[in-house]
């Protein structure tokens, strides 16, 4: 983390910001279907850039960028063989004067002179092969624990319960890097002259500099449609350019140039991990620590990525050094395009066993990367991204006076507009951080790709902070929050795969660990679609209810989407899967009531009546949530399928006899059955408050002394904590239509991370935006898109409020535009000097729908049928309706 260097680069193009009006055509984004006629002021030209002025020092100053993609255009296609790819980099530029890139710091080379050093990440590279996942010893610790806790010894049953542990995840791996070197030179580059700067709009990075009055440029971007990341290198002095350039990885590999034009790069992932860190206490039983190896030939993922250089206009020449870099001389411009294969084959093929051959794979995707332009490249990389970039825009200005005042991008650094945000809080930077949630989602999860895991696919590491896994008791799904609302229903696709598999391997950890049906998922997981509990204390191992958790976006997809092929072929059968677990899972308990033993709270251990610590008992308020929650969500697919069986009416029977969510005698909501003493008020989860946010059954319109006591626990669990953490906070407070703590929450995220001691800090942002717990650690920016789309508008199958927790002062002018809500709606809003203006809801195909409009106490019934645009003043009196075209 000490390494000095600096980082890259940006692009600017100045896309032309189309306007169109009512129904312009049948391309039109989201967020041009409706104009409100009083936007009066409303800066909608600003830039939405990630910019820095100097080199980076740290990893976290690198900017990324990152495609996904799907081989066969297969919808839905979650059986069967889908091909996907994805490959992501994060560049950085490192300058040897300020401080040299060593061996030392693991990365195995020297450097000659300056050096662009580039990771590329492959998201199928992954440690590890195929698991069981099952543990026939389980049901007799189980039944053992099942029973100290009904005693009531929670203690020695959280101590036993350690021993239904299992095997620890995999560990997500990085492919390798892009080095390119530059002579001294470079390093003396004229001050004020660099420059390194993300588009959002563009999804490019554009790095630019002049060298004794030689201007130096380079931009990137990684494209979905020709799954390919591209480079141009350029110089405005003809045949002045001279860099070379080769591939490296930390993993074990061959890189070689084929020519002089090709370099290759091969090699393979470990198949055993290294050893985990164990958090805690030491392990009661003995496991294989390095996680299963279940052949006699162990072979891990193998990989092959090509690089290729093409130099422009005939200018300069290309030699071949070492037999594995290219040198280019006296060129005026370079591209180099890089495409990549791994053999992973889904999480049920042994690496050894897979039918994917990497190297013709990434050379035919080379050839047909080769068959464009860069030209051609870039435009069809931008037309696909903007069209789903462009669905949504923000606006937030303080008031008229300042609405031009608060656009300080193009002057500071990113850096410093964080820095100053504590002072100036200046709306615009909340924009750019939405936004840059929404980029990043479109950036690292699309169609055919792996779910975004602990860091997106954004890792340096080949021993990533949590080995990368995807965390299932809030992380995992924090990084789908913005997806609906904020109009990117694709992205969510890799997830839907992703449970799929799952439901696959946890039938059989259902059967064998717990003798029940249907399927079930523990805390950690990989790209294996590991299922069974995480290696480790009970505390966050044992906690079976992150397979119930990811199904309630299944339903929750359904209801934003009204996408009855998905809710029938693809939704409906997981979450009866997941259903009959959770019915099987539940036991009789005293008075009839259906009771989960073992239970914890997620990583919140409390003290027993005994005065021991504990984190295993029964009941926990989340588990009794998620279950509500998922036999809720159950029963209304069942209506709208209009299926009516042996489960339903047994989920039916089930829902009245949960618990319900209990308000402790300090008036918070109990998070345990019992009134156990908390040790840990500040804990960072907010387990118990599920119901709240994302789940509905704490709600303004329903529950309103539930919410009172959400408020309560809020206020007691204080406003520190990891940036998942925050985020959760401001998405409840949006919730609970509190403006001013949701606010306060927003700001608490603007706090500029000091990579340096990055421990010192609690949550906060670093220099590229990335988020931190600290590590950095990507929820937070998806929590965040989520939380302001939740400021803005909130929705249910009736009822949809407007602007429920909008900051009126801070962001007294704005529009936002193209968020989507329950029923297949999208909404436009408008407001000024912190009242409603005006709003626009549509429907493009998703049928009618009836819903009540709620602004500050007023309710209004607004009847939207399909393909038709309906404005609405400030008193929610519809003013014109008009056909969409
Ligand atoms: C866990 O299992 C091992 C092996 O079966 C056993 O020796 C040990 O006593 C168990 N630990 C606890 C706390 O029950
Ligand atoms: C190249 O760019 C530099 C810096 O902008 C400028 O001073 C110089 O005149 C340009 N040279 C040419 C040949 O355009
Ligand atoms: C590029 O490299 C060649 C060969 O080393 C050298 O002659 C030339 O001066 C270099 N050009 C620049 C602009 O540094
Ligand atoms: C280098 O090798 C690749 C793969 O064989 C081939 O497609 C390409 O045309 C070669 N380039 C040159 C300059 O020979
Ligand atoms: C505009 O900004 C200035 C300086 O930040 C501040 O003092 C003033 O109150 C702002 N005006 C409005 C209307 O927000
Ligand atoms: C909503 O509008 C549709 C189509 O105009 C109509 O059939 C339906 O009865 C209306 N529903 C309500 C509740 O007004």
């Amino acid at each position: 983390m000490l390494r000095r260097g600096f980082s890259i680069l940006l692009l600017v193009a100045l896309a032309v910001e189309l306007s169109f009006w009512f129904g312009a055509g049948v391309s039109v984004n989201d967020k041009d279907v409706w104009s409100s006629s009083s936007e009066k002021g409303i800066n909608g030209g600003r830039s939405l850039e990630v910019r820095f002025d100097g080199a980076a020092t740290h990893w976290t100053d690198a900017l990324p960028v990152g495609n996904g993609r799907l081989v066969d255009v297969v919808l839905f296609a979650w059986k069967g063989n889908e091909r996907w790819f994805q490959f992501c980099m994060l560049v950085q530029m490192l300058n040897k004067l300020l401080q040299p890139w060593t061996p030392e710091n693991g990365m195995g080379f020297s450097i000659v002179n300056c050096l662009f050093h580039c990771p590329d990440l492959e998201d199928t590279l992954w440690t590890g092969t195929p698991g069981d996942y099952a543990d026939p010893d389980a049901p007799t610790t189980l039944s053992e624990v099942r029973k100290l806790v009904d005693s009531g010894k929670y203690a020695e049953a959280t101590a036993v319960a350690a021993n239904l542990s299992g095997n620890p995840s995999a560990v997500y791996q990085l492919l390798g890097d892009i080095k390119l070197e530059f002579d001294e030179s470079h390093a003396a580059f004229d001050k004020g002259t660099y420059q390194r700067v993300l588009d959002l709009d563009t999804a490019t990075v554009k790095v630019q500099y002049s060298v004794n009055q030689v201007e130096f440029e380079r931009d990137y971007f990684a494209s979905y449609p020709d799954e390919v990341i591209v480079m141009k290198i350029s110089v405005n002095k003809s045949s002045s350019l001279n860099f070379t350039v080769s591939l490296d990885s930390k993993l074990h590999h061959h890189a070689y140039a084929n020519n002089n034009s090709q370099i290759i790069l091969d090699g393979r992932c470990p198949v055993r991990r290294i050893p985990p860190h164990v958090f805690g206490n030491s392990i009661p039983k003995e496991r294989d620590a390095l996680g299963p190896v279940q052949h006699t030939n162990p072979k891990g993922i193998e990989y092959f990525a090509v690089l290729d250089l093409q130099i422009g206009d005939g200018v300069g020449d290309v030699h071949v050094l070492d037999g594995r870099k290219l040198q280019v001389v006296g060129c005026n411009w370079a591209v180099i395009r890089l495409t990549a294969a791994s053999t992973f084959d889904g999480p049920f093929t042994d690496p050894v066993d897979s039918k994917r051959d990497p190297s013709s794979e990434s050379l035919k995707k080379m050839d047909a990367a080769k068959a464009h332009s860069y030209a051609d490249l870039y435009s069809r990389h931008v037309n696909d991204y903007q069209a789903l970039f462009h669905r949504v825009s923000l606006q937030l200005t303080k008031g008229p006076t300042n609405a031009t005042k608060n656009d300080k991008d193009g002057v500071m650094t990113t850096a410093e507009r964080v820095k100053s945000f504590k002072i100036d809080e200046d709306p615009s930077l909340v924009e750019l951080l939405f936004q840059y949630g929404r980029y990043l989602l479109i950036a690292c999860s699309r169609p055919g790709s792996q779910p975004a895991n602990l860091q997106g696919i954004w890792n340096k590491d080949i021993e990533p902070a949590w080995d990368g896994a995807p965390h299932l008791n809030i992380n995992l799904q924090m990084n789908y929050w913005p997806s609906l609302s904020c109009n990117l229903k694709e992205c969510q696709e890799p997830l839907f795969d992703y449970i799929s598999s799952l439901s696959v391997n946890g039938k059989k950890t259902a059967q064998v660990n717990y003798g029940a049906s249907g399927w079930v998922t523990h805390q950690v997981s990989d790209i294996w679609a590991k299922t069974s509990a995480d290696r480790g204390q009970a505390v966050w191992a044992l906690w079976p209810m992150g397979g119930a958790w990811l199904c309630t976006h299944l339903w929750d997809h359904y209801a934003y989407t009204m996408d009855k092929e998905f809710l029938r072929n693809k939704a409906y059968p997981l979450m009866e899967g997941c259903a009959s677990f959770l019915l099987d899972w539940l036991i009789e308990g005293p008075g009839g009531r259906l009771e989960t033993n073992p239970s914890t709270s997620p990583e919140h251990t409390f003290t027993a009546p005994d005065g021991k610590p504990a984190s295993v008992s029964y009941s926990a308020t989340m588990d009794m949530q998620i279950i509500r929650e998922v036999f809720s969500n159950i029963v209304s697919a069942a209506e709208e399928l209009g299926k009516s069986d042996d489960l339903i009416a047994r989920v039916r029977k089930a829902q009245a006899r949960l618990r319900s969510t209990t308000i402790a005698k300090d008036e918070s909501i109990m998070e345990w059955a019992e009134e156990f003493a908390d040790p840990e008020v500040h804990h960072r989860h907010l387990s118990h408050l599920f119901g709240l946010f994302p789940g509905h059954s704490i709600n303004v319109g329903q529950t309103p002394d539930l919410c009172k006591a959400a408020e309560k626990t809020l206020i007691k669990r204080g406003e520190e904590g990891p940036g998942w953490s925050t985020t959760w906070k401001a998405a409840s407070w949006a919730r609970l239509h509190n403006s001013e703590h949701a606010y306060r929450m927003v700001k608490h995220l603007f706090d500029l991370v000091e990579p340096s001691h990055e421990s010192d800090f609690e949550g906060g942002l670093y220099a590229n935006l990335f988020t931190a717990h600290p590590p950095f650690q990507i929820d937070a920016n998806f929590g965040f898109s989520a939380a302001v789309a939740e400021m803005l508008v909130q929705s249910s199958v009736r009822h949809l409020y407007l602007l429920p927790a909008l900051p009126r002062e801070k962001w007294a002018n704005g529009c936002a535009k193209g968020l989507k809500v329950h029923g297949g709606l999208t909404v436009s809003v408008c407001w000024s000097e912190g009242d409603l203006d005006q709003l626009g809801i549509w429907s493009n195909n998703a049928g009618n729908g009836v819903k009540t409009l709620h602004y500050r106490g007023a309710a209004a019934t607004a009847n939207i049928s399909s393909g038709m645009l309906y404005t609405f003043n400030s008193h929610l009196e519809c003013v014109d309706t008009r056909t969409l075209l």
